[in-house]
């Protein structure tokens, strides 16, 4: 049975640009999908044409079970996008703002009064509610409109980098909003450059780059791909660093890399912070003094290095 997100060797070019390159998609109903990648990788371009604002040139796209390409209208009905296209009237206040996207959709006005409340409330828009949005600064239209888009509740969501630009604290508020939403039952589709928000938001991350899908699985599943996470060591004595990359190499997954400079060591583990306190005792046994360890979780541009032995931003580069 299809999911609430179906596509199927999505391809659209732009001149020479093959944007969406084959690119085929599943979102079971009630999941949220993280479609990963750097700049240029083909993100928007699929959530256009997953919302029916851009028509691919070949490929097939279902979204609440319905055809993206023979009824997009219908389409329309059943989703909400939050993204680059900023859906704010900047003549009106934000709450106003908000509560006609609420009566648009048919929400009582009482509904709609209580939902922009509660939304401005989490986005730190509260005290600036009534004031006209083009009085706003950068940040708060931003988070305006995400807010607009999560006004309704709609069966299927699309969110372009809904959190790129935020600062931390609107980023954990959007976060809440988002699991609040799945909670609800809503399945969504999220882009992001971000490994870690990726991780706490999705149950299945998807990697695309230049158009393609270069990898998918849970996010454990892609750590592993890349080694996992890293423990990084700081020794206090330069002469120590032999014997304190012996002792890391036998908990390491990986190629132990050596910072004589730094005297870091860093290598990819598996084990977490049961395995750190054992590296921990481990040096201690062997009289190795450390003047600082950690565990670090993968980034993104792990995964791509270890996908495609490039970083995302070089990559990037060659690309054009
Ligand atoms: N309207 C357009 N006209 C020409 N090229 C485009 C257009 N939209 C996207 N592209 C190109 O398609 C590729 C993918 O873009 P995009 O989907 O925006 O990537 P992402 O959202 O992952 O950063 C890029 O090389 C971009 O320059
Ligand atoms: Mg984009």
């Amino acid at each position: 049975m299809p999911g609430a997100i179906h596509a199927e060797g999505l391809v659209k070019t732009f001149g020479d640009v093959r944007a969406l390159d084959g690119v085929d998609l599943d979102v079971p109903e009630g999941t949220v999908l993280g479609l990963l990648g750097p700049n240029g990788a083909g993100k928007t371009t699929a959530v256009r044409v997953l919302t029916t604002l851009l028509q691919p040139d070949s490929g097939k796209a279902v979204v609440a079970g319905i055809d993206v390409l023979k009824h997009p209208n219908e389409v329309r009905r059943q989703i909400g996008l939050s993204g680059q296209f900023a859906a704010v009237d900047e003549y009106l206040t934000g709450r106003e703002n908000l509560q006609m996207v609420g009566q648009l959709y048919q929400m009582s006005a009482r509904d709609a009064k209580a939902r922009a409340a509660e939304l401005l409330e989490r986005f730190n828009l509260a005290e600036a509610a009534d004031r006209t949005a083009k009085t706003y600064s950068g940040g708060m239209r931003r988070r305006l409109d995400l807010a607009a888009a999560l006004v309704v509740r709609p069966p299927v969501m699309f969110m372009d980098e809904p959190t790129t630009g935020l600062d931390p604290r609107n980023r954990l508020a959007l976060w809440e909003v988002i699991q609040d939403l799945v909670a609800g039952g809503t399945t969504l589709l999220l882009t992001t450059q971000y490994l870690e928000e990726a991780d706490h938001l999705a149950h299945d991350i998807c990697v695309i780059d230049h158009g393609k899908v270069i990898a998918r699985g849970t996010s454990d599943e892609l750590k592993a791909r890349t080694g996992g996470e890293r423990v990084e060591v700081v020794v206090h004595d330069r002469d120590h660093l032999v014997t304190a990359t012996e002792v890391l190499g036998g908990f390491g997954k990986g190629e132990t890399a050596v910072d004589n400079h730094t005297r870091r060591i860093t290598v990819p583990v598996s084990g977490g912070a049961k395995l750190l306190a054992e590296v921990i005792r481990e040096l201690d046994t062997r009289g190795i003094e450390i003047d600082d360890i950690g565990l670090r979780r993968p980034t993104l541009d792990d995964v791509f290095m270890s996908l495609t032995g490039h970083a995302a931003e070089e990559k990037e580069e060659e690309s054009q």
